[in-house]
């Protein structure tokens, strides 16, 4: 899929004040700093149109990002970001939980992993609870410039290996790179595929 527009929109912490449309739309999720921002912007082949930071935290909102006049790209805050505050850190928990709840337009929340850690708690607390909840998410890794390409076969493998003790059937999963655009065609293809539906 060609990318011929991207528009920021809106941002807003309140799900009912998001775009009241029925186009489809396709959220990005993760830990604080594993690079939701960086990926959305490889994806877009738009450098500055969500806000990136080496510093965690930096998206705070739910931000919307209509693409090609037809669809919608939204970047989430980050979870699990302790240096917030309980209180900062309770009402993004609420921010983010309301919208995967609550939006019925998200087709898909892709759920991005950095390839070079192992699997944290946080991160299989929440893709169970997205199980729990029937929500339907793809795992994206992230950052595999960083590794060897033999180095991120057997990380990201291993990620996988632990998950399989979980759960019966994995969702898909994508490997990426916002610094070389690995991934760039598979995610957009995948995208393209579940407009049509
Ligand atoms: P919050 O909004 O704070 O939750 O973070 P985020 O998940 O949106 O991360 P962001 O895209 O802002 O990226 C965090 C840092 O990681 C930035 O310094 C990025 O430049 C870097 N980064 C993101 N993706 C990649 C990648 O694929 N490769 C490399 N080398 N660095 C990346
Ligand atoms: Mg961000």
């Amino acid at each position: 899929m060609n990318i011929t527009s991207a528009k920021f929109e809106i941002s807003n912490s309140n799900v009912a004040k998001c775009p009241d449309t029925a186009r489809h739309e396709y959220a990005f999720i993760g830990r604080s700093n594993v690079g939701k921002s960086s990926l959305i912007n490889m994806l877009t082949g738009r450098k500055g149109l969500a806000m990136t930071s080496s510093t965690p935290g930096k998206t705070t909102l739910i931000n919307h990002f209509l693409i090609n006049d037809e669809w919608y790209i939204v970047d989430l805050p980050g979870y699990g970001y302790a240096q917030r505050g309980k209180k900062m850190q309770t009402e993004i928990k609420r921010i983010i939980e309301d919208y995967i709840l609550e939006r019925r337009q998200m087709t898909n929340l892709f759920v991005l992993v950095d390839s070079r850690h192992n699997p944290q708690k946080i991160d299989l607390e929440f893709m169970e609870w997205l199980g729990e909840n029937g929500v339907p998410f793809a795992i994206v890794f992230t950052k595999l410039d960083k590794l060897s390409s033999a180095a991120g076969k057997i990380q990201t493998g291993k990620y996988l290996d632990r998950l399989r003790e979980q759960w019966e059937e994995l969702p898909p999963v994508f490997y990426t790179s916002s610094s070389n655009g690995r991934g760039r065609k598979e995610l957009l293809d995948y995208i393209e595929e579940l407009n049509r539906l």
